[in-house]
């Protein structure tokens, strides 16, 4: 639904990029999911309304993932598919080819075109941006901030040449890294994001002279390649349909060892024990084949085995309604 929202609301966009634009922003959309699997906030389907002007979103630290990683994931697949020759008006970025790029090496082969990217993205997803307030502008900014991921990003990829491949001569091309590296420079960026701290005063002066002013001055500090978000977060660990928030009750964390990172080790820790619930463990029993032996001729006997998976799930403390003591507040925690 977020989807179409954006294919219908974008003014000035050729169509011939729509399918593109869609599967670009639906990338987004799963990378926000990934990075976001053990937060409190986990990148729900409400905060992907985006376009619908109708539910008020507010400029949070998450809202500025969410932005910068959509115009990302556009601008990403519009510049893959136009490498891939899928795409009408583009190609690959020979500009530089045939300079040296530096020492021993030439520019040369296929670098993708992410300033087409870039602008294709920009005609579809800063458009939908038509205030002219604070939140308008954080918005464009963040939005451009994942263009810049993309960019910054990029790997030189390199090919030998030279008598039987001495490589002394070597042709490099710009090439996007996956998807997840933009995904994981991104939110390092949202742990980092900045509040944009406005004058007040200004704002509630109420003319727009001054309004932009003030937006301009809240801007001149921060580099185009930081996050930033206007209000704080809301408490993610509760319930709170208004603001389409499910809270931490009921979500599954991991509490093995041996898992991935730290961040994973300490997921029940952030969802359940510091949002005031336990850690609940549930077992499931499967029961499958096994042991299967062939008999002559011609049957086959097989045991039944039951597995057990255990999962761990944030639950109520038993005894103890609504309110709990907490630690923390909002997605940010102990680390
Ligand atoms: C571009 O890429 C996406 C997936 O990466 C694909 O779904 C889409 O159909 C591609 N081609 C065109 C012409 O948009
Ligand atoms: C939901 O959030 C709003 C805005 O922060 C707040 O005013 C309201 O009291 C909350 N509702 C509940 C049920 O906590």
């Amino acid at each position: 639904r977020a989807l179409n929202n954006v294919l219908l609301t974008a003014p000035k966009a050729p169509l011939t990029y729509t399918s593109s634009v869609q599967a670009g922003a639906q990338s987004g959309i799963q990378e926000c999911k990934y990075q976001f699997a053990w937060d409190r906030w986990n990148c729900p389907e409400s905060a992907l309304q985006l376009s619908a002007p109708r539910a008020p979103r507010s400029a949070t630290r998450e809202m500025s993932f969410v932005h910068a990683i959509r115009a990302a994931g556009i601008m990403y697949t519009l510049t893959r598919n136009c490498s891939l020759g899928e795409l009408v008006n583009c190609g690959c970025d020979n500009s530089r080819n045939g300079k040296i790029g530096g020492r021993g090496w030439l520019w040369g082969g296929c670098s993708d075109d992410v300033d087409f990217g870039d602008r294709i993205s920009k005609q579809y997803i800063d458009a939908l941006e038509t205030g002219q307030d604070s939140r308008a502008a954080v918005n464009l900014h963040n939005n451009e901030a994942g263009r810049l991921a993309v960019k910054s990003t990029m790997k030189r990829i390199c090919r030998c040449h030279g008598m039987s491949e001495s490589c002394s001569i070597q042709t490099c091309w710009m090439q996007l890294s996956d998807f997840r590296d933009v995904g994981n420079h991104l939110k390092v960026k949202h742990d980092q994001a900045q509040k944009l701290e406005m004058d007040k005063r200004r704002i509630r002066a109420g003319n727009s002279a001054e309004n932009r002013g003030a937006i301009v001055d809240a801007f001149s500090s921060i580099a185009r390649t930081e996050l930033i978000y206007l209000e704080d977060s809301p408490d993610y660990c509760a319930r709170n349909l208004s603001l389409g928030l499910h809270g931490t009750e009921g979500r599954e964390c991991v509490q093995s060892r041996d898992s991935l990172s730290q961040w994973e080790r300490r997921s029940c820790r952030r969802l359940c024990h510091e949002c005031g619930l336990r850690v609940e463990e549930r077992r499931t029993e499967t029961a499958s084949s096994c042991n299967c032996k062939f008999h002559w001729c011609c049957t086959v006997k097989c045991d039944t085995c039951t597995q057990v998976t255990v999962k761990h799930v944030c639950a109520r403390r038993t005894g103890s309604h609504g309110q709990h003591k907490r630690r923390g507040n909002g997605n940010k925690s102990v680390h």
